[in-house]
């Protein structure tokens, strides 16, 4: 059965006994903020499918939040969110309070992002990848596989992030590689709800309206999917056109971009067949909610 840690130090020992009593050789990470959905649960699974001890932690970080409303609004479910992580396999929840992470107060040193960290999301939210990436950097140093195993060098050691928050993600693999960390970034496709709306936990605030309204965003990447599959100009103009349609939905930014980078494509966007790999990346305001979506292009 899953167990809860709240500390680092039970943390490793549970990890260490954990590795030992199953000889295993290598730990997953699964970083999070609860409030769990399928979106989470498909990190869970792959982490348990690859890594012999599992865990996911939950901890809604102040640091990368902007206004104190919103950090006091963030759902906070850890019975069901125990319940889903229990439910694919995942070993050990660590769950650690607000002093525990940061015993001082906010850290005197933090993580930059960087221009990465300043455009698109970080555009509208400053500040907020440098707390993300703190806190990521944090967790991943908390996650270390405990005990014999990694200390002779025996344990992998994965952690996994969503393709969903693919700025997060391009970031994190970034830091990981920039500052030399012991680890794997595996990506995760984002998973969606039937009908395409990629799963967030602040679907639960739109209307039905808004739901469905919502739904233009998935709509225009695929559309912009299908050309590139086919080889044809991304006519990224039209696209957006079909978002600026629907009345409920305020675009932000819509564009296609480098995956690494987040740099526009701007040659391959309009009239010239796509070629290549590229990321789709939208975000819009629907009604009160902001969200974001993308999908790979590759051609
Ligand atoms: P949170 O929003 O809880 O997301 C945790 C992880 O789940 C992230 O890697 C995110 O990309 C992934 N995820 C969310 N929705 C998804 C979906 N529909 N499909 C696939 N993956 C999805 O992201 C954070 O927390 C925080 O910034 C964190 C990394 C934990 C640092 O505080």
């Amino acid at each position: 059965a899953i167990k809860l840690v709240t500390t680092a130090a039970e943390l490793r020992a549970e990890s260490a006994r954990l590795l030992l009593e199953k000889r295993g050789s290598s730990q997953g990470l699964v970083p999070t903020m609860g409030a769990l959905h399928s979106g989470h649960a498909a990190l869970a699974r792959a982490a348990v499918e690859q890594n012999d001890v599992v865990v996911a932690s939950i901890f809604v970080n102040p640091l990368q939040f902007g206004e104190a409303a919103d950090l006091d609004r963030y759902p906070r479910t850890l019975e069901a969110d125990m319940a889903l992580l229990d439910a694919e396999g995942v070993d050990l929840v660590f769950a650690p309070s607000v002093e525990e992470v940061y015993p001082g107060g906010e850290p005197l040193v933090r993580v930059t992002s960087g221009p990465l960290g300043e455009k698109w999301e970080g555009a509208s939210r400053p500040g907020h990848f440098d707390g993300a990436l703190t806190v990521v950097a944090k967790l991943l140093h908390y996650g270390l596989p405990g005990g014999p195993a990694f200390d002779g060098g025996a344990a992998a050691y994965r952690a996994y992030f969503g393709q969903k928050d693919a700025q997060q993600l391009a970031l994190v693999k970034r830091m990981v590689s920039d500052l030399n960390f012991p680890v794997d970034i595996v990506a995760v496709p984002t998973v969606r709800s039937e009908e395409g709306l990629a799963l967030s936990s602040r679907n639960r605030f739109l209307s039905e309206a808004e739901q469905d309204a919502a739904l233009v965003l998935s709509r225009a990447l695929r559309l912009l999917e299908s050309r590139a599959l086919a080889r044809e100009p991304l006519d990224l103009d039209s696209a957006v056109a079909l978002v600026e349609s629907q009345p409920l939905v305020r675009l932000d930014y819509f564009d296609v971009v480098d995956p690494g980078t987040l740099e526009p494509l701007a040659e391959n966007c309009q009239d010239t067949p796509f070629r290549g790999e590229g990321l789709a990346i939208i975000a819009a305001k629907v009604g009160p909610v902001r969200l974001i979506d993308n999908l790979p292009l590759s051609s």
